[in-house]
């Protein structure tokens, strides 16, 4: 049973991750305004990856029986306008969005759903991997500073990344 309680906390956190994809698109935006592709490139695959969390979400709404809602997804602000200011909001909203599967997780508990506790592992886990993805870059970039030739080689190096489609659940 995907109780109503159940449905909208899904149906919240659905929004949360079309956010995350907006707000990544504004900072490709940001990257390709200044032609530095490689950064664009990483942030087109942090697009990609929300917008198959979001996806997962939906499709598990649907599988449960429950309905999808869609709300408005809010304006994407840019804090700062350069690299390392960028991914210090990038690791904050990260956290943000780590405490928001963690309030869902809560509420499946309080529901006593076990099926929608044992998909959200997936979740739990992914957003581990993605804290010390972004921590691991940031700190790069604060050991960087002011170097561009040192700037354009991660440019380079983060022109590599590519989009995997994560298998969730
Ligand atoms: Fe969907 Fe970056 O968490």
């Amino acid at each position: 049973m995907f109780s109503e309680k159940m449905q909208q906390a899904f149906n919240a956190q659905i929004n949360a991750e079309f956010y995350s994809e907006y707000l990544y698109l504004a900072m490709k935006a940001f990257f390709d305004e200044k032609h530095l592709a490689g950064f664009a490139n990483w942030f087109n695959v942090q697009v990609q990856e929300e917008h198959a969390h979001g996806m997962g979400m939906y499709n598990y709404v649907h599988e449960r029986g429950g309905k999808v809602e869609l709300a408005a997804i809010e304006k994407p602000v840019l804090e700062g306008d350069c690299p390392v200011s960028l991914f210090e909001q990038v690791l904050k909203h990260e956290q943000l969005v780590t405490s928001k599967i963690n309030a869902l997780v809560d509420v499946a508990e309080a529901e006593h759903d076990r099926a929608a506790l044992s998909f959200l592992d997936w979740y739990i886990k992914e957003q581990v991997e993605e804290e010390a993805n972004v921590r691991q870059l940031l700190a790069t970039l604060r050991l960087i500073g002011e170097d561009k030739k040192a700037l354009l080689m991660l440019d380079r190096e983060l022109a590599a990344r590519t989009f995997v489609a994560p298998v969730i659940g």
